[in-house]
């Protein structure tokens, strides 16, 4: 396969992130197989091959060139801060790094830490954390399970990733300060150039798409004709909402895009100003 054609994408291989990623792929369009989580897998209907790595190597492979593109936790930036470009937020992966004690531990804030040792795989931020709060600390760096370090007696407490929070209670510990919170985003090599900065563009175009269209929603509705200026001026839209007549001269019906944070507070002013049968629709994609 002639490697210049086509853009090589790093993503977790197995992981807090892998999943949502893989569904975000498929949002995008992207076909593949990722059978029981392979090595590699090659995109049918565009030029990308997909390699499943460890989210922490996922940096490095992008800013040696390895990999143009990542899709890896804001967590690893902040750890290493390798020259790569942050091209775009992902609305997923959400996590952050707590510290935490064992359950039973008399350690209840992060003053009682002075002296002691914390386990963790992000020396670094912990580091910056405790520095920042002017509170030494001994830092002992582990690569992966952080959360058996107090169970074998080697610190007092963790520092780790925290998604769902099962990993920490299923080790019996405490979280007890968050030192950063994180989200996925998509990293590329600094500098792409010709046909792959032309591909890593277009994938970037649907990405986005796929990430606006999952914060607006599609909602049709009925309103009486004398209340459409006050509709039209709490209804907020892509450009402005489509009317159309219906057979009853006192009725139009209403269609417009309303963004998700704001959901329901728009519905709740859409009542207020006479708006009824109003029908909520997902968007697939949204191309600017
Ligand atoms: C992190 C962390 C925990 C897990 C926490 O691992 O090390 O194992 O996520 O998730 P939970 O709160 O939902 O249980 P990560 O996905 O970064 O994989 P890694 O340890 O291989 O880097
Ligand atoms: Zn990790």
């Amino acid at each position: 396969m002639d490697n210049s054609k086509r853009l090589k994408l790093a993503v977790q291989k197995d992981g807090r992130l892998t999943e949502k990623t893989l569904a975000f792929l498929e949002d995008a369009g992207l076909e593949f197989d990722a059978f029981a989580r392979r090595l590699y897998a090659a995109c049918r209907n565009f030029p990308l091959d997909i390699v499943f790595v460890r989210d922490d190597d996922i940096p490095r492979y992008v800013a040696q060139g390895t990999a143009d593109l990542g899709f890896v936790g804001r967590d690893v930036l902040y750890e290493t801060a390798p020259a790569v470009d942050t091209v775009m937020p992902l609305p997923f992966g959400f996590c952050s790094l707590k510290l935490a004690v064992p359950r039973e531990s008399a350690i209840t804030d992060i003053g009682s830490l002075r002296g002691r040792v914390i386990a963790t795989s992000f020396p670094r931020s912990v580091k910056r954390f405790f520095a920042d709060n002017s509170i030494p600390v001994e830092t002992l760096e582990i690569g992966g399970a952080v959360e058996i370090a107090p169970a074998l007696g080697l610190s007092a407490a963790v520092a780790d990733l925290v998604s769902t929070g099962s990993t920490m209670a299923l080790n019996d510990l405490r979280p007890i300060a968050t030192i950063f919170e994180s989200t996925a985003v998509l990293i590329s090599r600094p500098g792409l150039t010709g046909l792959k900065k032309t591909i890593s563009d277009r994938l970037e175009l649907r990405f986005r798409g796929v990430v606006a269209a999952s914060s607006w929603k599609y909602v049709i509705l009925n309103a009486p004709c004398t209340s459409l200026p006050a509709l039209t001026a709490s209804v907020p839209s892509l450009k402005s909402p489509t009317i159309t007549p219906l057979a009853d001269p006192g009725w139009v019906s209403v269609a417009t895009a309303v963004r998700e944070e704001s959901f329901w507070e728009t519905m709740e002013k859409l009542k207020r100003v006479g708006a009824t049968d109003i029908i909520v629709l997902p968007i697939e994609k949204m191309v600017p």
